[in-house]
């Protein structure tokens, strides 16, 4: 190898070449810098891979050139501090490995045992912790949290009821199962919980010390680690195939204890206002909502479908149980992919007796006011909800109340087109888009009612001082759109028979339903409120897919 002169003409790299580019080569193992393309960085490291017999080419302003024999001996000079820092490296990769291998065999002789002079321990969940602390309690939950530090192990356990910091230390610390716990795995864990001392945190302020454990399941760890399962950011459709563990995560957890509280709610002010539960069929063989969100199936050889609303049944029940309500799922084959549509969600809806549209409204508000109340009373679910929702306000009666040709003034004031990009007019459906900012600039709950009778459902009332609208309303919320939606029912048989007609439907097989004209008819209404769309809002949730706990929309019915 030699470096050029002037008076010679530049040397032809030969075969093997290696080529370094100080400005964009990298030295790594790996790189095959026998390509110009991708050179090493250094001289050193293109001498320490190739060996000492290695010809090296150098980027210079003209092209690649021999390595000069000045660089060359500076380059094996390099090469060396390379080898040596490679070697001690592995030769503490390997000290390392060996003390690792001796610590898992030490751990391996410890025995855990429970001390039998120990008193007895008490069965808790770890919400009766602080009640329980200074006496011996045992608890078995999930392993949320691990952290080993000076000889000590910390494990932050979850039951569902709560997280519990659970401290082990000496024999404990050590021994192979705690030394080979992973994330996710059960434990059962005896000891005393005691307040912590000034200056620690940990959840409810206490910890457990433990004097005994075991293992029920270990979870897998390395590739199969549940950390390497679920990651935060990471493809929406991934977490939703690992919906399973994701929903294992805090912010889920909280999500649905959210939900469960706001179903209770729903339940105590529907008790509070005299309405009584039933459980309506959710294969039927009628449509309520359109037929093109309908998902059909066979029953045993007939076509049925998957409700959309359980709303006709509740009006079959209001002459033996009055007013009543149902939390039950209804289904929609929506072809749309937005933040606030599934195809499966829970549905509250409510049917009652011998009111007025204005009692109806007045109802819907009062429900709704209430439900939120209540659900904030349990201390636990609001510091839930302003944990998701910093600075959430609880809405207050009255609501806004706006007929629709007022929205269409209103849009149009303010340049928001409908969905062909003009201005609306009488009978425009008001889209999702539209509605939001409406709602989102007003921000407030409004409901907004007296739809066109074009755009509503064939079971929807007619207004007496105006027939080309119903008596229907929506209950429209910041951040979310439309909640709620309802009306007055058509009563006259007359009347729902015209309704039949007009929307193409064939009222055979709503025999049952028309029967409520002739047997004893009354004015009543009902609605349905949609419990993910009121979650998301209460949770501040970009999307309801969030609050359904196996949420299925197109093209996901997993797991
Ligand atoms: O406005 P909708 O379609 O009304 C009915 O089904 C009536 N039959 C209810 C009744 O009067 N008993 O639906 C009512 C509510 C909506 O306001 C919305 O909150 C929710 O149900 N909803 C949906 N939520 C999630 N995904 C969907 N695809 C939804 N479709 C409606």
């Amino acid at each position: 190898m030699s470096g050029t002169t002037a008076s010679e003409a530049p040397a032809a790299p030969p075969a093997g070449t290696l080529f370094v580019d100080e400005a964009t080569g990298v030295d790594a193992a790996g790189v095959d810098a026998t390509s110009q393309a991708t050179p090493f960085k250094t001289a050193a490291f293109a001498l320490y891979s190739g060996g000492e017999a290695a010809s090296i080419f150098v980027k210079k302003d003209e092209g690649y050139e021999a390595i000069s024999a000045s660089a060359l001996k500076k380059a094996k000079k390099g090469a060396e501090g390379i080898a040596k820092k490679i070697k001690t490296a592995e030769e503490q990769r390997v000290k390392k490995e060996k003390e690792e291998a001796s610590k898992l065999e030490e751990a391996k002789k410890i025995q855990i045992v429970e001390d039998a002079a120990l008193p007895a321990a008490k069965k808790i969940k770890i919400r009766d912790a602080a009640a329980t602390r200074g006496t011996r309690v045992r608890l078995s939950g999930w392993v949320h949290r691990l952290r080993t530090q000076k000889g000590l192990a910390f494990l932050v356990l979850r039951d569902g009821t709560g997280y519990l910091q659970c401290v082990l230390a000496g024999d404990l610390a050590n021994a192979y199962s705690t030394v080979s716990l992973t994330l996710e795995s059960t434990v059962t864990v005896s000891g005393v919980v005691s307040a912590l001392p000034e200056g620690k945190s940990a959840p409810g302020n206490h910890e457990l010390a433990v004097d005994y454990y075991e293992v029920v399941g270990l979870a897998p760890g390395g590739d199969e680690a549940v950390s390497n399962k679920v990651q935060e950011g990471a493809d929406p459709n991934l977490l939703l195939d690992m919906r399973h563990l994701v929903l294992r995560g805090e912010t889920m957890s909280n999500i649905f204890k959210v939900r469960a509280a706001l179903l209770r709610a729903f339940r105590k002010t529907y008790a509070e206002l005299g309405l009584l539960e039933v459980t309506p069929p959710c294969m039927v063989q009628t449509q309520v909502e359109g037929g093109s969100t309908l998902f059909s199936l066979k029953y045993y050889g007939e076509d049925a479908f998957l409700t959309q609303s359980s709303q006709l049944y509740l009006e079959t029940v209001l002459p033996s149980l009055g007013d009543v309500f149902c939390v039950q799922e209804s289904f929609r084959a929506e072809k749309s992919h937005t933040r606030r549509h599934l195809s499966e969600y829970t549905h509250v809806e409510a049917e009652l007796a011998f009111l007025t549209f204005e009692d109806l409204l007045t109802h819907i508000e009062t429900l709704f006011v209430r439900t939120v109340e209540h659900t904030l009373a349990d201390p636990e679910i609001a510091a839930i909800v302003e944990q998701l929702h910093p600075g959430f306000v609880a809405p207050k009666l009255p609501f806004r109340r706006m007929a629709y040709v007022d929205a269409l003034d209103w849009l149009n004031a303010h340049g928001i087109p409908n969905e062909e990009g003009e201005p609306f007019k009488f009978g425009d459906d008001i889209a999702e888009a539209a509605e939001r900012k409406m709602t989102d600039t007003i921000n407030e709950p409004i409901l907004l009612n007296r739809f066109p009778l074009e755009i509503k459902s064939f079971y929807m009332k007619r207004c007496a001082d105006d027939p080309r609208v119903t008596e229907s309303v929506d209950l429209l919320i910041p951040n979310v759109g439309e909640i709620c939606g309802g009306s007055m029912r058509i009563y006259d048989l007359d009347e729902l028979l015209a309704g039949y007609k007009r929307e193409g439907i064939d009222p055979a097989p709503y025999y049952w339903f028309t029967d409520q004209r002739r047997y004893g008819t009354c004015p009543h209404g009902g609605y349905g409120l949609g419990t993910e769309r009121i979650l998301a809002w209460l949770c501040d949730r970009f999307t309801v897919r969030d609050c359904s706990l196996y949420p299925r929309f197109t093209g996901r019915c997993k797991p």
